[in-house]
């Protein structure tokens, strides 16, 4: 008889859905540096699932899914053991994209670990506002996340060199994420 374990997987959110989004290339930067044998990584973008705006007829904590985008969403976020949101920082928020995909199941996120990679040009100050967020639908917030800010000349190309100094921070948060995934 063989025994098999599943290997955990960590969806990792892009959530900018801005047609020139830099996020793309945040997000690539990003899964490089979460790279590791404990868990399997899947990139979640916002802009390709195209959620409708929530429009369920039930509260979303009570379960009762009747949108086929729902269920699908409900399942992929189901399948995931814990979450890496990859985001700007929009008027001090987080876009509307991610608040939206967060609030359009409920259940599904609660007691998973989740850790936030916010950029911007400014102060973070979006810190804030997931955490709030984040606590409320009971998920595990890491202590590790990380704060970006753009340089004026940060492109898509630069990001990976722009970004270098937040490497190690990145890979710590990978750490944080296979302790918490072993220590429940
Ligand atoms: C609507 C909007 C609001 C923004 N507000 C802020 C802000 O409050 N603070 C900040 O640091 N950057 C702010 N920015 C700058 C973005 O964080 C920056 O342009 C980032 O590259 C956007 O990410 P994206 O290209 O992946 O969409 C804002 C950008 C947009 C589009």
């Amino acid at each position: 008889m063989s025994i098999t374990t599943h290997k955990p997987v960590i969806g990792v959110i892009m959530g900018s859905n801005r047609t020139a989004r830099i996020g793309g290339a945040v997000a690539n930067w990003a899964l490089d540096a979460l790279q590791r044998d404990d868990y399997t990584l899947r990139l979640i973008v916002l802009a390709e699932l195209a959620l409708p705006f929530l429009d369920e007829p039930d509260i979303l904590a009570h379960g009762h899914y009747q949108n086929a985008s729902t269920q699908r969403f409900a399942t992929l976020i189901a399948g995931c053991d814990g979450f890496v949101l990859v985001f700007p920082q929009y008027n001090w928020g987080y876009p509307a994209v991610l608040k939206n995909a967060l609030d359009t199941v409920y259940a599904e996120w609660a007691d998973k670990p989740v850790g936030t990679i916010i950029y911007g040009n400014h102060d973070i100050q979006a810190d804030i506002a997931i955490r709030l967020v984040l606590a409320g639908l009971n998920m595990r917030q890491l202590a590790t996340n990380v704060g970006l800010r753009l340089r004026p000349t940060t492109t898509a190309a630069t990001v990976a060199q722009d970004f270098r100094p937040f490497y190690p921070l990145v890979e710590a948060m990978g750490t944080e994420l296979a302790l918490r995934l072993t220590h429940a």
